[in-house]
């Protein structure tokens, strides 16, 4: 999508942080915004900041609740008509480790940050394919979506699968005319990263903190701006990129991560009959990929002859 004025973004976890800087700069592009949130204090907050704008609405929505999520597209459709583009945003830390006999944390948080992303790309997508006039998805996914860290295996699985889901999501969509991105945020000052001065309120002892916290203090205090997020975005949209980075300290690590992956293939040679599917799988995706920029109505990602639905095993 080149055009965004007039245009209608449905925003998830919209009224903070990274979808809040989303917002702002979906706006001073002429676009119309749905602010999507769980947190009442937020949206209270976003309204404020946004007072006087009639371009933005504010529903409370929780993601991880498919029919309060429905409630909450049905409610954007009655006031601006149209979704155009959907930034599938909402997010919580915590879920727990990979080898804590805990269910609850880990549910709830994949619920969030993985299941918000279904839910909210099975309900709008199709409202964004009927229109037939275009659009973009992006789902925002984190830096430990691609290098995570031991401790956070709840919210790295949920990350991983976000762009798992999206590079999927991208090809059966590209022949529509409809984008996709995956944004992968490294530290970036919200109401998830933060210095303890950006909120008095709470009991923080820096001289208490060990190395690592103070660390990460460090980083929040030099973090991306959510804005400057929001505009990358922006960008990104406009130049139908899938992959949004925007902390290029971490560029090292995921070059000597790939570098790990590629010595780890097998020398000898595949046979032919392997070879030759996996050619036209691939193919067949470059294909799809390259038909990105075709008008909507375009045809869809079963037309291009292999069916890979289905790996015909019962
Ligand atoms: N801040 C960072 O450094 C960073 C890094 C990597 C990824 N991210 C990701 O960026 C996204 C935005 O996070 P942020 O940093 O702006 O945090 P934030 O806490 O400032 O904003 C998240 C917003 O999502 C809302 N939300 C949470 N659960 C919700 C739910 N179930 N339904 C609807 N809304 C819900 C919150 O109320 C909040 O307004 C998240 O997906 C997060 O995982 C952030």
């Amino acid at each position: 999508m080149q055009q965004l004025t007039d245009k209608v973004a449905f925003i998830t976890g919209g009224a903070n942080g990274i979808g809040f800087g989303m917002a702002r700069a979906f706006l001073s592009e002429g676009t119309k915004v749905v602010i999507a949130d769980w947190s009442v204090e937020h949206l209270e907050k976003a309204k404020e900041i946004l007072k006087g704008n009639n371009g933005a609405y504010f529903v409370r929505t929780n993601v991880a609740e498919r029919d309060d999520l429905r409630s909450a597209v049905d409610e954007a459709l009655e006031v601006f008509g149209k979704i155009h583009v959907l930034c599938n945003n909402a997010g919580v830390n915590g879920g727990g480790t990979a080898d804590d006999p805990e269910f609850d944390g880990w549910d709830k948080a994949m619920a969030v940050n993985l299941g918000g992303v279904i839910n909210g790309t099975k309900l709008i997508v199709p409202i964004i394919k009927r229109q037939g006039e275009g659009g973009h998805v992006v789902s925002t996914s984190s830096m430990a979506g691609v290098v995570p860290l031991p401790g956070l295996a709840a919210y790295s699985t949920a990350k991983y699968a976000v762009r798992g889901f999206s590079e999927s999501l991208r090809m059966q969509l590209a022949p529509l005319g409809i984008g996709v991105s995956c944004l992968f945020p490294g530290a970036t000052r919200t109401g998830m990263l933060f210095p303890p001065e950006d909120k008095p309120d709470q009991d923080f002892h820096e001289g208490e903190a060990n190395d690592f916290q103070k660390a990460l203090w460090d980083a929040a205090r030099a973090a991306i701006d959510p804005l400057d997020t929001g505009r990358a975005v922006v960008e990104a949209i406009k130049e139908n990129r899938f992959y949004i980075f925007t902390n290029r300290e971490f560029l090292a690590e995921v070059m000597e991560r790939n570098r790990e992956m590629e010595a780890a293939f097998p020398i000898q040679d595949p046979p032919a009959g392997r070879v030759k599917f996996e050619t036209m799988r691939a193919d067949m995706t470059r294909n799809l990929l390259a038909t990105g920029n075709r008008a909507a109505g375009a045809k869809e990602a079963g037309d291009f002859g292999l069916d890979l639905t289905s790996t015909g095993v019962d």
